[in-house]
């Protein structure tokens, strides 16, 4: 009998698992009710009395570094199968899908660019503003139809709380905390109540420019929007300024640029004119600087302001403004390139 133990003894170390299978034959060999230890039990009975004590110990002594070798094997298992080796590294992954940028951000960046390289700065103004920031500081008066005209958003409880509907409430925001020189760029969202179609929706987007100095003249203002039409649209882009009416410039007027999709020539696009409106600029009236604490008799300024939307029409000629808002991945995924 003590001969057995010490044989079954000197097997344990040698017991191996390669998976859940082996392991359980081990298991039914030497742990199960018929199996080596539950024998060695049974055969108990038969040991003499004087010899019972150290059998006992010896049985005992073999179970535990039974019971004990096959839990290591068993952990041992668990480990190697939370360690995935059967998974298949060589296997093509998945392909991974990275976004777009989205067309007028890509645009956006593109004109913040070319200002920035001309020397300005970014600033920035909320879309929910006041009635001073947005009309009153821009000159346009109390009872100006402007206001209608632009198809403002009115907060119903608070009449004086409005949805910006151009950014040129931000030159009054950077006028009232800084003094001139000024060169600032800011280009935001807008909203304007307007029936939602192909050619006009009720939030869109602007670049505001606004440059504040001694002898500022409209020759900079022109030479500048020529600068950004060239570098925007192709050094063969042409520029030209119609005589027009802002509440807070004066002298105003809109630009043209040369139509960058017939050359000029003539086409569908710009209605056989060969020029395309993109912006709408002038001299900061006087009576804007005097509002915003900014001393006319010594400083002059010019401002622009134009829709980031209409130049990346111009760019890529997307017919219809609703594509821009509705985040279908087909039509963002044709900006792929672009990014
Ligand atoms: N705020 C004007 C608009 O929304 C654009 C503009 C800005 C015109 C600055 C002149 C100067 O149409």
């Amino acid at each position: 009998m003590i001969e057995r133990i010490k044989n079954l003894l000197t097997e344990v170390d040698a017991l191996n698992a390669a998976n859940e299978e082996e392991l359980e034959a081990l298991r039914l060999k030497y742990l199960s009710k018929k199996g080596l230890v539950n024998q060695l039990m049974a055969d108990f009975r038969n040991v003499p009395a004087e010899m019972k004590r150290e059998v006992g110990m010896r049985i005992n002594e073999a179970k535990t570094a039974l019971q004990d070798r096959f839990n290591q094997l068993k952990a041992e298992l668990a480990t190697t199968e939370e360690d995935h080796s059967d998974l298949d590294l060589t296997r093509t992954p998945y392909p991974v899908m990275v976004g777009t940028r989205h067309p007028l951000s890509i645009v956006k960046q593109e004109i913040v660019d070319i200002f920035s390289r001309l020397g300005f700065s970014l600033a920035d103004g909320p879309e929910v503003e006041d009635d001073w920031h947005v009309y009153g500081s821009m000159n346009f008066a109390e009872d100006h139809p402007a206001r209608d005209m632009q198809d403002t958003f009115f907060v119903e409880t608070h009449p004086d709380i409005i949805l910006r509907s151009h950014t040129s409430s931000v030159q009054s925001r950077v006028m009232e905390k800084q003094q001139p020189p000024i060169r600032v760029i800011c280009p935001g969202r807008v909203y304007r109540n307007e029936a939602i179609s192909a050619r006009a929706h009720c939030f869109f987007h602007q670049v505001e420019g606004l440059y504040i100095d001694k002898d500022v003249s409209f020759t900079d203002l022109k030479q500048v929007l020529l600068t950004f039409a060239r570098e925007m649209f192709g050094p063969d882009t042409k520029i030209r300024l119609r005589p027009s009416y802002f509440p807070f410039t004066e002298p105003s007027a809109e630009m043209d640029i040369s139509c960058n999709i017939c050359g000029g020539e003539g086409c569908s696009f710009c209605k056989h004119t060969g020029w395309v409106e993109i912006l709408g600029c002038g001299m900061v009236d006087p009576n804007v600087l005097e509002a915003n604490g900014i001393d006319s008799t010594i400083y002059k300024g010019y401002a622009f302001g134009m829709g980031i939307e209409r130049i990346t029409n111009l760019k890529y000629q997307v017919k219809d403004l609703r594509m821009f808002s509705e985040n279908d991945v087909r039509f963002l995924d044709e900006f792929m390139a672009a990014n």
